[in-house]
């Protein structure tokens, strides 16, 4: 074999290769997108309810001195109907320790800012 058939050769076997590589390839490939596209969508919801949800757990562990929902018992704080500004400002300043607290600045400083905004929302959306 002469060294431009060998080439010849070596390019047809590479090419073979790769449309081969890419038939093979091509189902799942297009299968992922399509269950990725169709998780997006349909994923949407479910995602903000389980943010949603999560939300809640962190709220039942306010529940212990706040109440369930914010509704507290006599010497503890309600939280329930508070603006969320608020709460979510007193949350930040406990976290920060720049407001005098007694078991807070301990609880505050367990939340990203984040997580805080979203305590500070459900705790303004639940009716006093
Ligand atoms: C161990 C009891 C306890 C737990 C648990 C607790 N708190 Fe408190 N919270 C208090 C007390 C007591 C105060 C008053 C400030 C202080 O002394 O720390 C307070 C004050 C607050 C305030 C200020 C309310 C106001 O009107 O001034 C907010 C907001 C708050 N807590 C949110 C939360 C959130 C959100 C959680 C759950 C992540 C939580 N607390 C868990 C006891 C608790």
């Amino acid at each position: 074999m002469n060294k431009k058939t060998a080439c010849r050769t070596i390019r047809k076997h590479s090419l073979l290769f790769i449309m081969k590589t890419l038939t093979n390839l091509h189902p799942p490939f297009w299968a992922g997108i399509a269950g990725l596209a169709v998780a997006l969508l349909g994923g949407m919801p479910a995602l903000a309810q389980d943010l949603d949800r999560q939300t809640q757990v962190w709220a039942a562990s306010c529940a212990a001195c706040h109440g369930t929902g914010g509704h507290a018992q006599t010497g503890i704080p309600p939280l329930a109907g508070q603006p969320r500004e608020v709460l979510l400002q007193k949350l930040l300043a406990y976290k920060a320790g720049s407001l005098p607290a007694t078991v807070m600045h301990q609880h505050a400083k367990g939340y990203t800012d984040a997580e805080l905004a979203r305590l500070a929302d459900f705790f303004s959306k639940q009716t006093r």
